[in-house]
Formats: structure tokens, sequence, C-alpha cells
């Protein structure tokens, strides 16, 4: 049985008429992927207004790793909504914030007891996690590094490595500190640099936190080579300064483990989480050292919003989920599948220069000149359109936009995985057919 089905022109008719619609009133900057409008969601399967059904391997940016609409999830919403949807945890206090918070804290493994603060975004979490290192150490300076994305507000954006077009409309903001990602194929740093780096650029005694992505997620899935986290963690420790691991999309099971950095066995000193960890719904926290959060004043951290209960009853259905469904398994034996045949792509179409990731968390790379790595933005863009006509939502990533990342629902099927990795394929071979070149001759 088919789980894509594309059945009128896309857009459809009811889709081309929201945008009329849209067009009048929606702000122009907020911008969509898609051309078509979500009815409904289930799993890993969106259906569009028109009766369009696509396979979602993108899960809204990064927040399914359960799924559209997990039935527990929306059980455990319809319960709390019956009996409170707002109060306040900083007015009146609520359990399902306490047993989220029970719930991460004991996952966080480590040597440190450990707190927990919940937020609506990804941005506002590395927003307090800055916060909490600056007011820890009573030192202003925060180290990030290139290829990084840590949100859209005026200081994420500032951590953030996009020039156009955050810093260059949006101007930036103070104390932030950009140091190179070792990378052995596209640069010349090694992660033994990192300390020579960082007294280079900064004063160590000044700088508050590192903040890092262990896998980097808009940067396009990069890897860190070996030794890099260890190093950060040595110098970190070192110089008294925090470790943030940022966590929002490289967390919540997609790489195997809850938290990304646990692949390496390290302990930061705080993590970020959003995206996945409500099934949709904006929640977002801090997990990290007791004795940091501690060094704050009462009330200096905080959001109206922040943990609302009707998100941490989702929450809490999430955690459980992944274990109940065995998601961490899930996300390695799915990440096997695709590697299996993104490798099998690259073999066959040189402009794939690079498949890479770890578990679920897997991206290609698109190139021009082999020996180069000239990223091939175009044919990259070219695979994401012709994949979504023909039923496949695919996310690009890289500085470049040359990167398809995979941010699929670990609930999907073997059979919905293997449809979608069809469609991938056809679209690569689509999207190289009639062109010059070592790398049309594959797709002829
Ligand atoms: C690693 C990382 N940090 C922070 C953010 C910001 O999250 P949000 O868009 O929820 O503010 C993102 C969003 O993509 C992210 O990938």
């Amino acid at each position: 049985m088919k789980h894509t089905l594309i059945k009128t022109e896309i857009p459809g008719p009811e889709s081309r008429a929201l945008t009329a619609r849209r067009k009048a009133c929606v702000a122009s900057p907020m911008d969509s992927l898609a051309s078509f409008y979500i009815r409904d969601g289930r799993g890993a399967v969106v259906e569009d207004v028109d009766g369009n059904k696509f396979l979602d391997f993108t899960g809204g940016w990064g927040c399914l790793v359960t799924g559209h609409c997990h039935p527990a999830a929306v059980a455990a919403v319809r319960a709390q909504a019956g009996h409170f949807l707002h109060a306040d945890f900083t007015v009146v206090p609520y359990e399902p914030w306490i047993e989220l918070a029970e719930m991460l804290a004991k996952r966080a493994e480590g040597k440190a007891q450990k707190s927990v603060a919940f937020f609506n975004s990804g941005a506002e979490a590395v927003e307090n996690a800055v916060k909490i290192a600056r007011g820890a150490t009573k030192r202003r300076s925060i180290v990030v590094f290139e290829g990084a994305f840590h949100g859209r507000t005026v200081l994420t954006m500032a951590m953030t490595h996009r020039p156009m077009p955050y810093k260059y409309i949006f101007g930036t903001a103070p104390d932030v500190y950009r140091l190179p990602y070792p990378n052995p194929r596209k640069n010349k740093y090694t992660p033994a640099d990192f300390e020579k780096l960082l007294l280079e650029n900064v004063c160590p005694e000044d700088v508050a936190a590192v903040v890092i992505e262990p896998i980097q997620g808009e940067g396009g899935f990069n890897v860190p080579p070996e030794g890099f986290l260890e190093e950060i963690r040595r110098v970190t420790l070192k110089y008294g300064i925090l470790m943030v691991a940022d966590e929002v999309q490289s967390g919540y099971g997609r790489t195997g483990k809850l938290f990304a950095i646990q692949n390496w066995g390290i302990e930061p000193d705080l993590i970020t989480l959003g995206k996945s960890i409500a099934a949709g719904l904006p929640l977002s926290a801090v997990v990290g050292g007791k004795k940091y959060f501690d060094a704050l004043p009462k009330s200096s951290i905080g959001s109206t919003f922040g943990g609302n209960p009707v998100a941490c009853a989702a929450a809490i259905e999430v955690l459980k989920t992944i274990d109940r469904e065995k998601l961490l398994e899930r996300a390695v034996s799915i990440g096997k599948v695709i590697r299996r045949n993104f490798d099998a792509l690259a073999k066959k179409y040189p402009v794939i220069k690079d498949v890479r990731g770890v578990g679920a968390m897997l991206a290609i790379e698109f190139v021009k000149d082999e020996a180069a790595w000239t990223p091939d933005a175009e044919t990259c863009q070219k695979v994401i359109q012709e994949a979504r006509a023909n039923g496949v939502i695919l996310a690009g990533a890289g500085l470049h936009k040359n990167v398809i990342r995979l941010l699929l629902p670990l609930v999907i099927t073997d059979e919905q995985l293997e449809e979608g990795l069809e469609i991938i394929g056809k679209a690569v071979a689509s999207a190289v057919k009639g062109r010059p070149g070592k790398a049309a001759a594959a797709g002829k």
C-alpha cells in the first residue's frame, strides 16, 4: 500500500485559495517551504487541504520525533485541557511541570545534581542558558562556532552563523565570539586548536559559556571531529567556563540517545531542549547543574507561558512513548537503512559528496566539484522540490543551502521509510538528468 497520494496539481485548488487569502494579511517574511496547506497529520503522514498525502521527513523542522498527533500525547492534551489551560507556574504551580522536570533531571545523566526550567521556544532556552551562565560565573562573553544555529531573537541571532539576512539586516549583539569549527575535509583546524583559538579571540577569564550543538543542525548536520567535544569539555573546565550543549535540534532520540552529547559520554553544564520535546506543542527547557540555577536571584528567569501545563502533559507522554516504543533503538535501525540508501546514492551520483550524521539524524551534501567541495545549492534545491512534488517533504540545511537533512518522525513505519527513500532517489536522478559532466551520467 502506498502512503503518498498526489491527486491534484500541487498546490491544489483549496491550497491556492488559502494562498490568495494569505497574501492579503499574512506578514510576507513568514514564508513557507510548501505551497500546500496541512489539514491532518498522523505519524509520518501529512494530508493537505486538497486530499494529497505526503511523507513528512521534516516534522515541522524537527519537532515531531513521536510523529503527528501521537495518540498518547493527544489524549494527555485532552485530559489536561479539561482541568486547566494556564496558571503560570510562577503564580500558581502545578504537578505536570514537576513530573516532567523529574523525568528530565533523571535522564540528564552525570555527577552533578540537576535542575530544570521550562520556556517556550528553542531560542528562549538558549537565551536563558546564557543568562544562567552569566549569572553563575559573573562573566559576560559567549563563545560559539562557525556553522552554528541558536535561534532568531536578537541575542541568539548574534550567536547564529548566518550573516545574511540576520546580521546584515538586524544587527548583532555584543560579547559573542565565533570560533572556527574544525572540519578535516574543509579547513585546516583540528580539535587541538580550540584552546589556542579561544585564547587568541577572547579572554577566557571573561567567558561565561561555550555554546555548541553536539551535532550542528541548520549548519548541515556537521558531526564534530573526533576529540572536539572532549577538548571543549577539558578547556571549559580548565578556565571555569560553562559548556552548554544546544540539543534543540540534535536531541530527543534522533541520534539513538535522548541527548546527542550522550554519544560522546560527556556531561555538559547545561543542556537546552526544544522542538520535539512536547509532541509539537511549544515548550523548551534548560536542564543542568542545580548549583548554576541556585546562583541566580529569585524570579530572574521565567516566562508567562513557559512550561504551559498542556505542553508539559504532552511532553511527559513523549518521554513515555520514547521508552514504550523503543524509539532510541528505532533511531539506530532507521539510521542504518537511510545510510545504506544514501551511500548507494552517493556512489551512483558524484554530485552527492558526503553522507553524514548519527543514528537517524542524517544528511547528504551536494557539490559541483568533488575536489574543492564547491556547494551545489541548485541541485540540492531541485531534489527538495522534486521530492515534494512526488510526496516527500524534505528540508535543506547548510550555510550554502546544499545539504538535505532528515528530521523524520521516529514512529515512521518500514514501508513508509522505504517509499520515501525511493522518492528521494528518483528526485536525485531527475535533478541531475541532462546535466553536462560526470554528475549527470548516472541520472541519464
Ligand atoms: C540548535 C538550535 N537551537 C535553537 C534553535 C531555535 O529554536 P526556536 O526556533 O524554537 O526558537 C534551533 C532552531 O532551529 C536550533 O536548531
